[in-house]
């Protein structure tokens, strides 16, 4: 078969079939190579298999960057809503489950099948179970593959990141960037469970299974939402957002109390008999009460404790401070922060500025979303822009 197309895309995840579709459309030749035996593969298992394809609440802020600007362009041209404008065209049905976020009625996989349908008619052409070889450019990209030779003259990268390895995942895209002098910033996991190691953290992992809503701080960001303690240290939706801005060596701080004064609580119960972890116990888990005061502030009656000591609990209540050994790693993370270097790029069209034809988008390039939908709609609104300018 031929292999001379106008647009070769490497990978059909998200961003890539989305990219293909959107490019096909525009009368452009695609070719996709997915190195996997299917397409979509996290799609497929995505919001516990309901696909949290959009948050309606996208926001540039709602991203990480090395340049937090980067994203705004792509995400102001195709948003959220002409994305469940497609959703709605293929007849989907969808609700929001909380903050914004939307999930398939039935499953993830009506959006694969989706992205398949609007690939067919634009004539899309998908190479599945494809490995990608040697890549070199003259007037055209020849990339090398096992399902043959393929020229393009706009080659895009939408391979992804490194989380979830036994998806089949690879750092080609990176390579690839780097081939053509790109600068990539260190991949690191995102949207990942924190590990708690020695004796100091032994009460808390003991906790497993319980969890409480707090809010938690890293890099001045503050999230809130729920703390779940596991037997390797700390996961739930507010340690999973934080895990994408902690860095290895800081401790992360938490709010047992949010939105209520700790102090005014303690304060209550100043003359009381009543034990420290009694007290706490009346706002948090009894079971966290007791490990916190083991950890933090030794129980005792409350009247033993002195006006000042009072005030340093109820400060340390809203500013407990933990400090993660690391994170459960890529085998865990929903994503990869980090990525090709934002400033390699152009934000209106995905383009590498110094290597006219080369696009890179989805989670390859150096933006990352909140947990919530973001990540797809990211993957999406780039997909997008690369697909008008291919
Ligand atoms: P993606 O990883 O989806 O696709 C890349 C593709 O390239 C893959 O098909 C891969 O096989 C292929 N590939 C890799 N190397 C290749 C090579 N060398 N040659 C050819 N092909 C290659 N986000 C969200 O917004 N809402 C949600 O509900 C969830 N849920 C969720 C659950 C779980 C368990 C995970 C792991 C992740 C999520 N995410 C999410 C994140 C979301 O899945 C992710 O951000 C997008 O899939 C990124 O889309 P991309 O197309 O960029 O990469």
């Amino acid at each position: 078969m031929d292999g001379f197309v106008d647009v070769l895309v490497i990978g059909g995840g998200a961003a890539g079939l989305f990219c293909a579709a959107e490019a096909g459309r525009r009368g452009r030749r695609v070719a996709l190579l997915e190195r996997s035996p299917g397409i979509g593969a996290k799609i497929a298992i995505s919001g516990g298999g309901r696909c949290n394809f959009t948050n309606l609440h996208t926001r540039p802020e709602s991203f990480l960057s090395e340049n937090p600007d980067f994203c705004r362009s792509a995400l102001a041209r195709f948003t959220p809503l002409d994305f469940i404008e497609r959703i709605e065209r293929h007849g989907i049905a969808y609700h929001e489950k909380k903050l914004g976020q939307l999930f398939c009625d039935g499953s993830a996989r009506q959006v694969i099948e989706m992205l398949r349908r609007e690939c067919a008619p634009a004539g899309v052409r998908i190479e599945v179970g494809c490995e990608v070889g040697e890549i070199t450019r003259r007037e055209r990209f020849s990339v090398r593959t096992t399902a043959g030779v393929f020229t393009a003259g706009s080659l895009v990268l939408a391979s992804g990141g490194l989380s979830i390895p036994k998806l089949g995942v690879s750092d080609l895209a990176y390579r690839v960037a780097r081939q053509f002098g790109l600068r990539v910033v260190e991949p690191r996991p995102g949207l990942v469970p924190l590990t708690l190691v020695g004796d100091r953290y032994a009460r808390l992992r003991e906790l497993s299974g319980l969890s409480f809503p707090g809010a938690v701080r890293a890099d001045d960001t503050e999230f809130r939402e729920s703390v779940l303690f596991t037997h390797r240290g700390l996961s739930g939706p507010a340690i999973l957002q934080i895990s994408s801005y902690w860095r290895p060596g800081e401790p992360i701080r938490v709010d047992l109390l949010p939105d209520r004064p700790g102090g005014r609580a303690l304060a209550a119960k100043r003359q009381s008999a009543m034990e420290l972890a009694t007290v706490l116990a009346e706002h948090v888990p009894k079971r966290l009460a007791d490990a916190w005061c083991a950890l933090e502030a030794p129980s005792r009656p409350m009247r033993q404790i002195g006006d000042r000591e009072i005030t340093a609990v109820a400060a340390r209540l809203h500013d407990w401070r933990i400090e993660p050994s690391g994170t459960e790693g890529f085998v865990k993370a929903e994503v990869t922060a980090g990525g090709i270097d934002t400033a390699e790029l152009s934000s209106k069209t995905m383009e590498a500025k110094r290597v006219p034809g080369l696009f890179a988008i989805g989670e390859a390039v150096d933006v990352t979303g909140h947990l919530g939908g973001f990540n797809f709609q990211w993957a999406w609104s780039s997909a997008h822009a690369a697909a008008l300018a291919v």
